[in-house]
């Protein structure tokens, strides 16, 4: 039997369960396979938290499709955003003429998706298109359209399924918020 992941003590409440990922996760993945049959599908990861979305989306896709990674400086240490997004590993292979779907953790403020789309536009793909696990309820962001998001949540910090706090809980296989974080807001 599979024991429960000891990091669970560390949250103060669950918002997204395991379940719940996986279901919504599957339904994105079926939804890709619809709309991009037939096209040259690329998805794209932001390192380092889509790794695990990314990971269970391209085994629930159905069809042909490659997979690439793009880098950004990270938030470090802090739980706000630095608005300064800089680009720290590029994409390996061509983009030119292909269709890409971007798969990012988080919609926050915008500016890493922003960045990035910036970026990969200049690589001439014949789509862009941007697929988010979480959308968080943030007043100042950047309005960008996302055509695949997974969970709608209040604007908190979360962990877990990827998204890190200081590098730790990526591998929680929930979301949840920290209990010292929560209390601290
Ligand atoms: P944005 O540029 O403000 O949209 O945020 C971009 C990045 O910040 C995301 O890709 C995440 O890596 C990180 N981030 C934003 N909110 C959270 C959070 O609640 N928990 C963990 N990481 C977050
Ligand atoms: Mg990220």
């Amino acid at each position: 039997m599979k024991s429960k992941n000891t990091l669970y003590n560390d949250l103060e409440r669950i918002l997204v369960t395991s379940e719940e990922i996986q279901e919504r996760v599957r339904q994105i993945a079926r939804q890709i396979s619809v709309d991009y049959n037939n096209k040259d599908l690329i998805l794209i990861g932001v390192l380092k938290g889509s790794i695990i979305f990314l990971s269970d989306l391209i085994r629930n896709i159905t069809i042909k499709h490659t997979v690439d990674l793009i880098g950004t400086s990270s938030y470090g240490s802090e739980m706000v955003s630095s608005y300064n997004v800089k680009i720290t590993k590029d994409v390996n292979g061509s983009i030119f003429k292909k269709d890409v779907l971007l798969v990012e953790d988080i919609y926050d403020t915008g500016q890493t998706i922003n960045a990035i789309i910036g970026l990969l536009t200049l690589h001439n793909p014949a789509s862009l298109e941007v697929c988010a696990l979480l959308d968080k309820n943030k007043k100042d962001k950047i309005s960008i359209p996302i055509k695949y998001t997974g969970f709608k949540i209040p604007d908190v910090f979360v962990v877990g399924y990827g998204l890190d706090y200081n590098e730790y809980y990526r591998n929680l296989d929930c979301i949840g918020v920290l209990k010292s974080v929560s209390s601290e807001q």
